[in-house]
């Protein structure tokens, strides 16, 4: 793991943002668990996403189940095709990604199909990491299996869903038609997927439980390459605009003809420069009419569109947008992590964005005297209804901002001797350290206009 990662994990477990799963049983490899400032960062990022991509006539939003129809996923094709390539170590029967070994190796895979990364493990004489001989490859299916009532048989097969995606293509006419949507319209949901990864790594980065914020956006065929355009430039301007990212650490990355999910004609992946190399953070896909032209085929019920002006039925073709939460959760906290030199002293500061941070403001009253503390939780109330905020009496004033650094926060506001005599307090900000005073009676609205306003230092 990278030094950087290593710091990151520490400090999201030391000050309450990820724990491991299970942790006193030793953990369970894949899952994690978002503690008090984890979830509220969590939180902010899929109200903001929430916000973008539903606040607008032509996208509306549901909350379909996790567990449905097993043929849901013979139609999509997941029960088929959803497969990563995997061999064994023969002696330690210990797991890998075979294209995650390959491009271990130098080997790029994108291009190359199942048969070809076999090949090149012949050709290559590839061995596991620890030395030993390799199986020989195999498509492995992660999806998650269960069952659903009392009888463990076939007929009763379930599958925790890998894709939110599913639920808003058997949905689709039902909201069109409740809602009297007319085509160009999209569906956009949040909710948990699961995948049996074979491997999993790097923290949130990939889980076997994990959320996805994804958004289908239905369209007359023919339409798929304007929207596609379309969809690209909006997401990417939520990256930079919503969470801050620097346009430095994003770029795009189009899917070559091997790496192509079974259900996409054409895919670029917004890429994130993380600690340990750059890697996908969303997919912006072009479905067609695939899934849909499925689900009618396996369901037996029709599901055209009827176009009114054009009088014609029609299979609607798909744009989609699909990004994980977790997985923006981790971008969020490695674009955040900075460390600098100040006094003498390492200071380490994440540098969220502030609509996303956890905590927004801080109330640090400079003593526990002089009537300070009194005027401090006056104005935590105050702010309460409005904002995140934390109140802290405890420890030097000083350690007080370094504690609301490290998790991010960026105000904190000092109540003092000069708010005494003239209502005034002090507004420090985290990421340039200044401080300027401000009428007690102006806050709301100084906070509000500079959270509005704010820029990541590196952007
Ligand atoms: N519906 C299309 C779809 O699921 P995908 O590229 O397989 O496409 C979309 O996944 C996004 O979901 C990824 O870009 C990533 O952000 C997130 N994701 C996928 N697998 C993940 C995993 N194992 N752990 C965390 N996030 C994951």
């Amino acid at each position: 793991m990278s030094d950087v990662m290593e710091k990151l994990v520490s400090l999201c477990k030391r000050k309450g943002f990820i724990f491991q799963s299970s942790e006193i049983y030793g953990g369970l490899n894949g899952c994690w668990d978002y503690g008090p400032l984890g979830v509220e960062l969590l939180r902010n990022i899929k109200e903001s996403w929430w916000r973008s991509m539903t606040y607008r006539e032509d996208v509306e939003g549901i909350d379909a189940s996790i567990l449905m129809h097993a043929k849901v996923w013979e139609a999509s094709g997941h029960v088929e095709g959803f497969n990563d390539p995997m061999v064994e170590d023969s002696k330690t029967n210990e797991r890998f990604r075979l294209d995650h070994l390959l491009e271990e190796a130098g080997v790029e895979c994108t291009d190359l199909t199942f048969d070809d990364m076999a090949a090149k493990v012949a050709e290559l004489g590839l061995k596991s990491p620890k030395g030993n001989e390799l199986t020989a490859p195999r498509q492995f299916n992660m999806m998650f299996r269960t069952h659903v009532g009392p009888v463990e048989d076939s007929a009763s097969v379930v599958y925790l869903r890998p894709e939110t995606a599913q639920g808003i293509f058997v949905n689709y006419l039902n909201v069109q038609q409740a809602m009297r949507q007319k085509l160009p319209f999209g569906i956009a949901q949040i909710g948990k997927a699961f995948r049996n990864e074979i491997t999993t790594k790097n923290f949130l980065f990939r889980t076997r439980e994990f959320e996805q914020m994804e958004m289908q956006y239905f369209v007359k065929p023919g339409e798929e390459e304007k929207w596609f355009d379309y969809w690209k430039q909006e997401r990417r301007k939520w990256f930079t605009e919503a969470l801050g990212i620097p346009a430095s650490r994003l770029r795009w990355h189009e899917h070559g003809s091997g790496e192509l999910a079974h259900y996409a004609r054409q895919a670029f992946d917004i890429h994130f420069e993380f600690p340990f190399g750059w890697d996908e953070v969303e997919g912006i896909h072009n479905r067609g009419q695939f899934d849909l032209g499925q689900h009618e085929e396996f369901s037996g019920k029709q599901l055209k569109y009827f176009d009114e002006a054009a009088k014609e039925k029609f299979v609607p073709a798909v744009v989609e947008t699909s990004i994980g939460a977790s997985r923006s959760t981790m971008m969020v906290l490695s674009n955040a992590y900075d460390e600098e030199e100040v006094k003498g002293e390492t200071r380490t500061v994440m540098r969220f964005h502030p609509k996303i941070a956890p905590l927004k403001v801080a109330i640090l009253p400079l003593v526990k005297r002089d009537g300070m503390p009194d005027i401090a939780r006056k104005i935590e109330a105050d702010l309460r209804d409005h904002l995140r905020v934390f109140y802290d009496e405890g420890g030097a004033i000083g350690r007080r901002y370094r504690r609301m650094d490290e998790v991010g926060t960026p105000f904190c506001v000092t109540v003092d001797s000069d708010t005494l005599e003239d209502d005034t307090v002090t507004v420090r900000e985290r990421d340039s350290m200044e401080q300027n005073r401000v009428k007690i009676t102006d806050l709301l609205g100084e906070l509000t206009n500079r959270m509005a306003n704010w820029k990541h230092p590196a952007a």
